[in-house]
């Protein structure tokens, strides 16, 4: 099975097309980061561009990660965000309608609640993957932690790394409170994907618990002897209902992981970091 990731520099796509690399043949596209020297450039907001390059290596999926997750970024950049995050979905699903291939969409959380900016290209972009093929599947994660080979994005879970290995001070927000995302997880979900064909599906990928940056930051640096300082940031949390996800997942035969066994496995990933090689 011949597999696509558009946006394999990205976080989350570094690790999924590590955890992917050894039982499929995985081709990744970056933008401006070649994590690795296979990885083939690609702007996901040039048309042509990604029609010519799916034309030509004929994947059966394609997965989707080449976006804007910051949403600060998205609200003051809403032209370019509409691009990159919407305008860009478009190209692709349209690609994908052509060429028959599956479509695994990195959603998010945030589509539970389309205020924001980021939060309603996510929305926009599950709509137009929906009514371009039946074959699909969108995963909505939240605020992803584990190891990825790509160490350098602003991402919550480097910041913890940076607290670890450059000593920076460990300051986390007691306010803003979440469920939370485990990468191992997402690739989990996404091999039983793969391997059952699933399509037409919506999967939450994320904690019944709910935790602030600070209690999680405290639960996994406390392991590493890095003191956490909480600070206040009056930051407001979501307040819609989620679905209760450990039923959805059992429901579909799929795997969950709770916020202790989350922190427990993250601590050993931290600890066996050097096999994440791509
Ligand atoms: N991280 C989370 O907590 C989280 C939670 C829920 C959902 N998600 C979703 O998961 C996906 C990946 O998120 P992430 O956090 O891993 O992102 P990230 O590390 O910030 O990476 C963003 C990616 O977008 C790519 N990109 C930017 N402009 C591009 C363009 N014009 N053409 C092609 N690629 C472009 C970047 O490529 P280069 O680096 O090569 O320039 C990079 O690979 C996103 O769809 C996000 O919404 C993430």
């Amino acid at each position: 099975m011949k597999i696509l990731i558009l946006g394999a520099s990205s976080y989350l796509g570094a690790r999924i097309f590590f955890d992917l690399k050894e039982k499929y043949d995985v081709i990744g596209t970056y933008s401006t980061l070649q994590l690795t020297k296979s990885f083939l450039q690609l702007d996901v907001t040039k048309k042509d561009d990604i029609n010519e390059l799916i034309k030509k290596i004929r994947p059966q999926v394609i997965i989707h990660a080449a976006n804007n997750a910051n949403p600060r970024w998205c609200a003051t950049h809403p032209k370019e965000a509409l691009l990159l995050n919407q305008t860009a979905t478009e190209f692709i699903a349209s690609s994908v309608a052509k060429f028959n291939s599956k479509i695994i969409y990195l959603s998010s959380i945030v589509a539970y609640d389309s205020n924001t900016v980021y939060s309603q290209t996510k929305v926009k972009s599950e709509n137009i993957i929906t009514n371009s093929t039946d074959n699909y599947v969108h995963l909505r994660p939240a605020f992803v932690l584990g190891y990825s080979p790509n160490t350098t994005n602003d991402r919550p879970f480097n910041r913890l790394l940076k607290n670890i290995d450059e000593k920076v001070p460990a300051v986390y927000d007691t306010s803003w409170v979440t469920p939370m995302g485990y990468i191992g997880l997402i690739t989990a979900i996404i091999k039983e994907i793969l391997n059952k064909d699933l399509k037409k599906l919506i999967i939450p990928i994320f904690t019944e618990e709910k935790r602030s940056r600070f209690q999680m930051a405290k639960d996994i640096l406390k392991h590493f002897n890095i003191e956490v300082t909480p600070v206040d940031k009056q930051d407001n949390s979501m307040s819609v209902a989620f679905p209760n996800v450990s039923q959805h997942l059992k429901k579909l035969n799929l795997p969950y992981i709770g916020y202790e066994d989350m922190v427990a496995k993250i601590i050993q990933e931290i600890k066996d970091r050097k096999k994440f090689v791509l």
